[in-house]
């Protein structure tokens, strides 16, 4: 029956990224590590190479950490000007970027590369508007595996869904066309609805403006306040507000096609450990792509903990590539108490409790709104809850917490999580759930 229902999730895998963007690359979320959240634009080969040094030190290959992404300002202060094809820094990249990635690779590790579909960067470098053939062909020449491309300097080209599908469908063709596997990872901010418009045309697109590392701080330079009709991304966006803004989208995500919640800030110090683990386990349900921001070299064993969970990796990672939906969401004093569920491969679940308010809360939780989706058998029905962030005897993330029928007190502390998985005791749900 196991091996029955891990080919039915096959088939529906290979479906769903036949109607994704047609490159066979990220058919689980992407993960890595950006130069941006920590360095800005102060980056150099040396940052770089020293990311992916610790990357092999730290041995965060073996969970699945593969992309070094270099983020914005790499760029010379101009193209060049016979040709037109872009040209690095020469100070901060004086043995070029080719030889970046060589050694990149050599360490096993793959390399990404930024610009943007504007005039500028939105550091105020060159972008590749109009010189998507020439930038697409010169990064898979340089042997680039990722690019992140923004929205700034757009010239207006946006304003529709279908006007900005052309401008990122033309970076989308023109990687295609270069024959080199590119992951395409879109950030236009969410502006005209990416995630109806860009499943075709890329591997994953960021949904609202830049994170700020902070919980819940207000900000209005993140003005929206929900990105379905949002008209101004902004940036300075809450991490709270970010889980708001992805909630009623997970519906568009699957393999190949990630929703982007944007870089991760755990261990970049503007929040506390607790606030850091709500963090990652949000972005790993939500299926976003786990690219660390932090500085890799320089990490607290507490930073290190917390992104190699490998328990919620492996959620984050499962082939079913099915972002968990906001089942429930009750107003408590200063934020809400939320409900979160997700199906994965053989009949398990992962079942979360986000309190995103500033106080410790105590709230129980019915397992016929956990499996609401699945119905009264599945509601009714034994389950074993394995707790994500409990160490079982052996050391290995995932304690279990014993069985769960009917429903489940929950003791949880403030901006804080409580992540299971969740696995049917009883045959018939087992059957149930597979019939679905
Ligand atoms: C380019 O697109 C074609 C048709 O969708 C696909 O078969 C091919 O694998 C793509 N190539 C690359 C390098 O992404
Ligand atoms: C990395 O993995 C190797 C081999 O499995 C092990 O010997 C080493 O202790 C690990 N290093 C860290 C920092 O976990
Ligand atoms: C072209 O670039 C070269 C080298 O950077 C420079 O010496 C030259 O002045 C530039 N020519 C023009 C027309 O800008
Ligand atoms: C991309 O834009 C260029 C102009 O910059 C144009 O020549 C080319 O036809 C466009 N390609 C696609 C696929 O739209
Ligand atoms: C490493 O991080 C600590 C804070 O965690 C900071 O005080 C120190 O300056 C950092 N060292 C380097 C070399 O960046
Ligand atoms: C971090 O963990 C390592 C290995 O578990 C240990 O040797 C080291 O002392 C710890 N560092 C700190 C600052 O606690
Ligand atoms: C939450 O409960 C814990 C443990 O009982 C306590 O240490 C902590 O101070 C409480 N926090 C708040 C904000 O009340």
């Amino acid at each position: 029956m196991a091996m029955l229902t891990w080919s039915i999730a096959l088939i529906v895998t290979s479906a769903a990224v036949a109607r994704a963007y047609n490159n066979g690359l990220a058919l689980t979320p992407q993960m890595g590590w950006n130069t941006w959240n920590h360095f800005g634009c102060d980056i150099s080969e040396d940052t770089i190479v020293s990311a992916a040094q610790a990357f092999v030190s730290y041995n965060l290959t073996q969970y699945g950490y593969e992309y070094i992404i270099m983020d914005d300002c790499w760029q010379a202060p101009a193209r060049d000007n016979s040709t037109g094809a872009p040209v690095a820094d020469p100070q901060k990249f004086p043995n070029g970027i080719k030889d970046l990635a060589d050694k990149i690779h050599d360490m096993g590790l793959k390399f990404g590369i930024y610009s943007s579909a504007g005039l500028y960067t939105c550091g105020g470098r060159f972008g590749s508007l109009d010189f998507e053939v020439i930038d697409a062909q010169t990064y898979a020449s340089w042997g680039v595996d990722y690019l992140k491309y923004d929205n700034c300097y757009n010239e207006g080209r946006a304003g529709t869904p279908q006007i900005s599908f052309e401008r990122f469908n033309n970076m989308s063709q023109a990687l295609n066309a270069t024959g080199r596997p590119i992951l395409y990872s879109m950030c236009n901010w969410g502006e005209d609805g990416p995630w109806n418009f860009a499943v075709t045309i890329a591997n994953s697109w960021r949904i609202s403006g830049d994170i700020m590392d902070s919980f819940d701080r207000f900000d209005d330079r993140c003005p929206c306040t929900s990105v379905l009709d949002c008209k101004l991304p902004g940036f300075h966006c809450a991490m709270a507000r970010i889980i708001d803004f992805a909630a009623p989208i997970g519906q568009k995500a699957g393999p190949g096609k990630w929703n982007d919640l944007d870089m991760l800030e755990v261990g970049n110090g503007g929040m506390t450990f607790d606030e850091y683990v709500t963090h990652f386990s949000m972005w790993s349900i939500l299926k976003s792509p786990l690219i660390l921001g932090n500085d890799v070299t320089n990490m607290t064993n507490e930073t290190l903990s917390i992104i190699t969970n490998e328990a919620l990796i492996a959620v984050n990672q499962d082939p079913n590539g099915s972002p968990a939906s906001r089942q429930t969401n009750t107003a408590v004093d200063g934020g809400s108490i939320s409900l979160w569920q997700g199906s994965l491969v053989n009949d398990a679940f992962v079942v979360a409790v986000l309190n995103t308010s500033p106080n410790n809360q105590t709230t129980t939780i019915q397992m016929s709104d956990v499996f609401f989706d699945q119905g009264s058998v599945a509601g009714s029905e034994p389950w074993e809850f394995f707790d994500l962030w409990q160490k079982d005897d052996a050391g290995t993330w995932g304690k279990s917490i014993g069985t769960v029928q009917g429903s489940l007190e929950v003791d949880i502390g403030p901006h804080s999580v409580k992540v299971w998985r969740a696995i049917p005791q009883s045959s018939a749900t087992k059957r149930f759930v597979e019939e679905l």
